[in-house]
């Protein structure tokens, strides 16, 4: 007698509620500058992929960063809306102000537990430093029932007395405790015994979320994670594509990942709609300009490909043969959409539609015009040529340089040529030549001379966004200009073009982050 297959209730217990930190942590790369714009289409996204809490920003650090955090709380239904905060009331009263009128707002509050950090950052005691915990999460109950409270450097600090704070803040009201990997130091087996040791020196710890967040300095934040998880955390903070503080946070398509696989043995899951993983990826390195590695876990183009007759043999006879995951369950499924030269205004909008793009009025006109230069040139428009495109109209809008013009004269017999026409941040037209060493450094210089500007280039990369000879082409560019960093990106069917759109963003980003910096002062950030 055969009995219908049961499908065993998921343990309520074993949720791990996913903590993304993509538009802070990760905002902290160097060179990435997203505008409220920006921010907003990856919190939309977010929302779609089902993180359970979003960390907007860091509201105090900049008008802009704290309207961003404003219209996010105001507009993205779904995940918990979180603003971060130091210990000062000043900080934690904008962090509020940004994330008030979002459905379930919450307040993330910090300060360094680490005798190193106390002693040479804070320059204060461990007395102080209890004290200001304190305070901070009793304003911030104030404000709202949902407060996070992070030890930084956690992992590098004295257990006891860290064991100390967190029983402070635990007494005020916090909600939610993170240990912070911050350095990226620690390893997954100390890691894991660490939350043992809390767990048994600060019994109340039971009653709470716990939480981790890992950087990957050594390589080690998605298995530190894990460990954290194992020893009874139920939060993970992680940034699409791992992006954040010099090497990163933990990948959040990693970690989402792993739970999936291998939920049968760890018996964790999450609420995470992984097949809006791939799409989440993609739109993270377009705005921000930070491409994503061939081989990089989960998203990577080479993450599903297979090069070995050998592989290829064993995946075309049982795909598990050489496959752990399905790339349809990350997202990477074929979409049948295609548009062609003769597709009209109409076709487009409903293309759009369906692939979760809400654009009508001007920005359907705009993405409309640029979908049509692109079908004169290309037979067919699949959905991610329209995904590409439509990303790349989002982030026009950004302040500093732009891009009027440009001619590049490239022969094997003469030096290559370019000029081009920028206009100035304020408003003035200025053109450059140069005469360079390929097409793209003659392009390059030509831009420098224009703006007066002498960057150094740390980055270039060309890529191609579908197969084929007439694929758009997309271009990352990093710059450094005056100690800061802008990263910018482009798509065109022209890669000439779509690397001097690129290279004019990143100096743009560059010039706004060095006037910033130089005007503001940012505080000292995890
Ligand atoms: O890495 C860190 O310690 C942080 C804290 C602010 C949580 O980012
Ligand atoms: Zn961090």
């Amino acid at each position: 007698m055969s009995h219908p297959t049961q499908v065993q209730p998921r343990d309520p217990a074993s949720r791990v509620k996913i903590f993304d930190t993509t538009l802070r942590d990760g905002e902290q790369s160097p060179g990435i500058s997203l505008n409220r714009q920006e921010k907003l289409e990856i919190a939309h996204q977010l929302a779609r992929l089902g993180v359970d809490i979003i960390e907007a920003g860091f509201p105090i650090t900049s008008p802009g960063d704290f309207e961003a955090v404003q219209a996010i709380a105001r507009e993205v239904q779904g995940p918990v809306i979180c603003g971060l905060a130091r210990t000062s009331k000043q900080d934690i009263e904008a962090a509020w102000n940004a994330v008030r009128d979002a459905e379930r707002p919450r307040i993330h509050t910090f300060i360094a537990t680490s005798d190193i950090h106390i002693e040479r950052k804070l320059q204060t005691t461990r007395e102080d430093v209890i004290g200001q915990a304190r305070a901070a999460v009793a304003q911030a109950r104030g404000y709202t029932e949902d407060v996070e409270f992070s030890p930084e450097d956690g992992s590098r600090s004295n257990i006891e007395f860290m064991a100390e704070v967190i029983q402070v803040a635990l007494d005020e009201g916090a909600t939610t405790i993170n240990v912070p990997d911050t350095v990226g130091y620690t390893m997954p087996i100390e890691y894991g015994r660490m939350f043992e040791e809390l767990y048994r020196l600060v019994p109340d710890l039971a009653r709470v979320t716990v939480s981790v967040h890992c950087h990957d300095d050594l390589g080690l934040a998605v298995a530190n994670s894990l460990a954290g998880l194992e020893a009874g955390c139920r939060q993970v903070e992680c940034a699409i594509n791992g992006i954040g503080e010099r090497a990163g946070n933990a990948a959040l398509e990693e970690v989402v990942m792993l739970l999936h696989t291998r939920e049968p043995r760890l018996g964790l899951w999450t609420g995470v709609e992984t097949t809006e993983i791939a799409r989440t990826s993609r739109l993270v390195s377009r705005l921000t300009g930070y491409p994503v590695q061939p081989n990089k876990a989960i998203v990577g183009r080479n993450a599903f490909a297979h090069e070995a007759g050998i592989h290829q043999d064993g995946v075309l006879k049982e795909r598990t043969t050489y496959e752990i995951m399905d790339a349809t369950t990350v997202g990477l499924s074929s979409n049948s959409i295609v548009l062609g030269k003769h597709s009209g205004r109409h076709a487009l909008s409903k293309a759009l539609e369906e692939m979760g793009f809400a654009i009508d009025g001007q920005a359907l006109n705009v993405a409309f015009k640029r979908f049509k230069e692109i079908a004169d040139r290309k037979k067919q428009v699949t959905a991610m040529d329209l995904e590409a495109l439509v990303t790349d109209e989002l982030r026009a809008d950004i302040a500093g340089y732009s891009l009027e013009w440009f001619e590049v004269e490239s022969s094997s017999r003469r030096s290559p040529h370019a000029r081009v026409g920028v206009t100035l941040p304020d408003g003035n037209s200025v053109t450059g030549s140069f005469v360079g060493d390929g097409p793209i450094d003659a392009l390059f210089q030509a831009i420098n001379a224009a703006t007066a500007t002498a960057p150094v280039l740390s980055e270039f990369t060309i890529g191609a966004v579908t197969e084929g000879q007439d694929a758009l082409g997309e271009v990352s560019v990093v710059v450094e200009l005056d100690g800061s960093t802008g990263a910018g990106q482009s798509v065109s069917t022209d890669i000439i073009d779509a690397a001097a759109r690129a290279y004019v963003r990143a100096l743009s980003v560059a010039l706004t982050r060095s006037q910033a910096s130089g005007a503001v002062g940012l505080p000292e950030t995890a």
